[in-house]
């Protein structure tokens, strides 16, 4: 996977905590990036030693965000995508996908990594037609983010918000649903939410997540499958609604068994 000549170098490393594992870099080296340390790739493997089908559901998770975003833009006809949580760039980014189908779709990326900053510039790369941004701030301040996003998207015609693997980084689960409360709110009728996120049904899971909580990285906290339906309260959910990620609306291009229910995704429209 990741080889040590292609990792950040040491004047990058100095400008961030690379005494902690953090969760998009650890995530980029489950889905095969280079853009990680020492610290993550250990946490990685621990985690994986106890719950093996991790990388798998990391990728199968990218391939859930591209199959909404080919969708949203697609049959949904929506036009503007706020992507909250947007990791390290990889392939088939938001914009990437959305812009194959609708190439005057505006994107807008919001991160709080570090490290997601320093390599914004490839999410940059927009269409003439369209336009991408990105946002450094926290989605524990929602305001703030729609306030940046303003800038680029239009509040007034609808906006689909995409929440993957993010939610579970807020501790509390009332607040988390307070967030996407206030980020719904803002958006008109039409507007959409996609959620992907962990479920505590996996006694394996939860144990390799106990162990990643233990090593000092922002937690992540596991929801029951009815938490993460209750997302969705108030929209009106997109078929087949909140099911594993492999199960959401397959196409050649998926793999994943119906057991990873340990990550459950869904779509609601803004009625
Ligand atoms: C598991 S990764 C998921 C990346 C991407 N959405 C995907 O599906 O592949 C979670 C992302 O959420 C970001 N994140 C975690 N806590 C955050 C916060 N409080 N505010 C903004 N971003 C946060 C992390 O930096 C990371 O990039």
């Amino acid at each position: 996977m990741t080889d040590d000549s292609s990792a950040p170098g040491p004047e990058l490393s100095a400008k961030f905590d690379t005494s902690v594992p953090h969760s998009a870099r650890i995530f980029t080296y489950w889905l095969g990036g280079k853009d990680n340390f020492p610290v993550d790739r250990a946490a990685g493997d621990k985690f994986r030693e106890t719950f093996p089908d991790i990388v798998n559901l990391a990728g199968i998770g990218r391939q859930f965000l591209k199959r909404v975003i080919r969708y949203l833009a697609g049959e949904a006809g929506v036009r503007q995508f706020l992507d909250i949580g947007t990791g390290l760039p990889t392939a088939d980014n938001t914009h990437e996908v959305a812009q194959r189908v609708a190439p005057e779709s505006r994107v807008v990326y919001v991160d709080n990594d570090p490290l997601v900053l320093v390599h914004a510039r490839a999410l940059l790369v927009s269409t003439p037609e369209g336009a991408t941004d990105y946002i450094d701030a926290d989605v524990h301040d929602p305001e703030k983010i729609i306030a940046a996003a303003a800038e680029t998207l239009n509040f007034t015609r609808p906006v689909a918000v995409t929440l993957m693997g993010i939610l579970a980084h807020v501790g509390d689960y009332d607040e988390a649903r307070s967030i996407v409360n206030r980020l719904m709110d803002a958006v008109p009728s039409g507007s959409y939410l996609a959620v992907r996120d962990g479920t505590d049904t996996d006694p394996a899971y939860v144990e390799a997540i106990r162990g990643y909580n233990a090593s000092g990285a922002v937690p992540y906290n596991l929801r029951s499958p009815d938490q993460i339906a209750g997302y969705f309260e108030g929209l009106e959910l997109v078929e087949p609604g909140v099911v594993s990620c492999p199960l959401w609306r397959p196409d050649a291009d998926s793999s994943g068994a119906p057991r990873d229910a340990a990550v459950l995704s869904g779509v609601g429209r803004k009625p």
